[in-house]
């Protein structure tokens, strides 16, 4: 048994693959829990059986019942319908926001002092949405979406670069969305920024294949939407939370002022530890990167406002 336990809303691909992530790295024991009866449960025995082979101590155990859930510290959320070819994250708004808002309001029931991490699409939006309907303070409710975009951008960079992956630190704000905003100028390798080793073409060319990163797998897999990098994104801010480490990972959080935005949750460094954001870090961003970046909160906004 784990001293730390956590509930992973959603047994479909990225829930399941996150509750596998967190059980191998023994970061906690989880409760895997979904609508669909028997789904949650087959899928935790299954997981449960290849701990022998894995080697880990930590539990999984399925359900649909929200009372297992109990005492979490933390919760991902991951239910929701993910999208289709041509579909766009925002075309799932209203659907997504019902379910968000009822998992919301029974988790919190369940477990008032948890951290919440949004995984939800569109993601800006549906952690704006979950914050609303926890009573949380904000910094207990954090999305990911920053994490993944910047593993994205990581993985082209090495590509460009043929460099090892380890040495490369992407950074990517904005929202979750067409309008994210990749940073060239924070984006490294060894602490080299890649404006010195790419040239400008090549890197706008690795800036716009980040910004639809999503819809290039979804193109591929025709049913539905990436969950490897996203469970791994989201697991990478579990492990951030419960080992209180301190970790800048760039997340969605809510923004009281910083970047000149006020109330609406966007992507942003931010410090991660067992109280969830420990702080917002604002970085000075050129002429260009600022516009990109509002253009983004604008659009945050405008779907915000749609709901
Ligand atoms: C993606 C979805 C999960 O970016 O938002 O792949």
């Amino acid at each position: 048994m784990s001293k730390f336990k956590v509930t992973v809303v959603g047994a479909g691909n990225v829930g399941a693959t996150a509750a596998q992530r967190i059980v191998e790295k023994q970061l906690a024991d989880v409760v895997l829990i979904d609508i669909v009866d028997g789904l949650p449960q087959g899928k935790a025995l299954d997981m449960m059986q290849s701990a022998a082979t894995e080697g880990f101590d930590t539990h999984i155990t399925g359900t649909n019942d929200y009372t297992d859930t109990a005492d979490s510290d933390v919760v991902v959320i991951t239910a929701g319908i993910a999208r289709k070819p041509g579909m766009s994250r925002d075309d799932l708004l209203k659907t997504n926001a019902n379910i968000v808002g009822s998992v919301t309001e029974q988790i919190v029931a369940h477990s008032p002092n948890a951290i919440i991490v949004v995984v939800s699409n569109p993601l800006d939006v549906m952690t704006q949405l979950a914050w609303k309907k926890s009573g949380l303070d904000s910094k207990r409710v954090i999305g990911m979406a920053g994490v993944l975009d910047s593993s994205r951008y990581a993985c082209f960079i090495a590509e460009a670069l043929n460099c090892s992956i380890k040495d490369v630190r992407a950074m990517v704000l904005g929202g979750h969305g067409d309008t994210m905003v990749p940073v060239p100028q924070y984006t490294t390798v060894n602490g080299i920024s890649i404006t010195e080793l790419l040239p400008a073409e090549t890197i706008e060319a690795i800036n716009d294949r980040t910004r639809h990163g999503g819809a290039e797998i979804v193109k591929f897999l025709k049913t539905g939407s990436a969950y490897y990098a996203p469970s791994a994104s989201a697991v990478a801010m579990v492990e951030a939370i419960l080992l209180d480490s301190g970790r800048i990972l760039p997340c969605c959080a809510l923004l009281q002022g910083e970047y000149g935005v006020n109330n609406l949750y966007c992507g942003v460094p931010a410090v991660l530890g067992r109280e969830g954001v420990r702080k917002v870090i604002e970085i000075p961003l050129n002429e260009s990167e600022l516009a990109d970046l509002q253009n983004s909160v604008a659009a945050v906004k405008e779907l915000s406002d749609q709901l």
